[in-house]
């Protein structure tokens, strides 16, 4: 591939440049003083690295399971809204890129595109994320059709009963473009981000249509309903994700939602090792948050997470050269990956123990 970004950090640069300041801000932000957003990434700086010499590693090999599927690399791609704003293709491009390249993706229910016209153009492995609304038909009905398309999971996103405070989007008054719609909800009238005065339309979507007081309860309510396994997304304390365990959830993702809901919550690398420990192999656990290096996929690995999921590096991928660029990102990040894991000494992801990193 002749794309010339050497690492995801140039990719952000460049994506820069073929976004709106609108667009951009609403995918870099985190909430109020982005003290989380900054502390994901240097929570991976913290974390030091114990190689082991003299190992084969004239095959490094990266493949894995989760939750039973087959994985050609630890990877995921976490669920973000609105992905029509960085390319016309939005959705569609990320699902193809990431099924051409054996890592899952797990599709927003505030996709552009609809989650049944991305089961259908792509085969690889896709979760379902899901927020609550307040009308439980609604939310009935769009755990039905993920189930009716081929979606493997639901991955139940939890750090959010109200949407998190970014200055930015308030400032620029963050909206959709006309053209572009909710996918999954083009077919009932009047759920669609509105245009606000001196506010974020999502945040204002969010208190109108998302439901603020769900709890454990609905966790069973939703896994009495739901014919897939359950992903509990936005765990950060040892104690929820028992809870979790208990209430039936299958998988967690340790994650502060990139930054972007409570300001000041910890880094979600620092969250993990005490999660794995509370969860004891009951359930997988997955971490996302400031993936930005194959070096920080080994630190998670290392702390007890079965795979990571990497969210705006996707985003300024599509920004810049679409699918390809999606593409791009996932072998420069498979890439990394490979060479950490020949220069600790771990051929294979079981390799990958607690012994390499403190
Ligand atoms: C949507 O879920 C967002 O975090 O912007």
């Amino acid at each position: 591939m002749n794309l010339s970004p050497i690492n995801l950090f140039a990719y952000e640069q460049l994506a820069k440049e073929h976004l709106s300041q609108m667009v951009f801000d609403y995918y870099s932000s985190g909430a109020w003083d982005e003290i989380t957003l900054q502390d994901n990434r240097a929570a991976f700086a913290r974390v030091k690295l114990r190689p082991k010499m003299l190992v084969d590693v004239s095959e490094v090999n990266l493949n894995t399971k989760v939750l039973g599927e087959y994985l050609r690399l630890p990877l995921l791609i976490a669920p973000m809204a609105f992905q029509c704003l960085a390319h016309p293709e939005g959705e569609i491009a990320t699902a193809l890129a990431a099924e051409n390249a054996g890592v899952g993706m797990v599709l927003s229910t505030l996709a552009n595109k609809s989650l049944e016209e991305v089961a259908t153009v792509a085969n690889g492995l896709q979760w379902f994320q899901l927020y609550i609304h307040k009308d439980q038909g609604l939310t009935r009905a769009l755990v039905e059709r993920a189930y009716r398309a081929g979606y493997k999971a639901i991955c139940l996103t939890v750090d959010a009963p109200v949407l998190g405070k970014r200055e930015r989007d308030q400032l620029n008054q963050f909206t959709l473009p006309a053209g572009l719609q909710l996918g999954n909800f083009t077919h009932i009238s009047g759920l669609e981000i509105p245009q606000e005065q001196g506010e974020s339309g999502l945040l204002t979507y969010f208190s109108q249509q998302i439901n603020p007081a769900v709890t454990w309860k609905d966790l069973q309510w939703l896994q009495s309903i739901s014919p897939l396994p359950v992903v509990v997304k936005g765990i950060l304390r040892p104690e929820d994700a028992v809870l979790a365990v208990e209430y039936g959830a299958q998988a967690i993702v340790v994650s502060n939602h990139g930054g972007r809901q409570l300001d000041g919550a910890i880094a979600s690398l620092e969250a993990l090792a005490p999660i794995v420990a509370a969860v004891n192999g009951r359930a997988e656990v997955l971490l996302d948050g400031g993936i930005r290096r194959g070096t920080d996929i080994l630190k998670a690995l290392a702390l007890g997470a079965k795979a990571v999921l990497i969210g705006r590096p996707v985003l300024w991928g599509l920004a810049v050269a679409g699918k390809t660029g999606v593409s791009h990102i996932i072998s420069l990040l498979e890439d990394e990956l490979k060479v950490a894991m020949a220069l600790s000494g771990c051929p294979t992801l079981e390799d990958i123990d607690s012994s390499i990193a403190y």
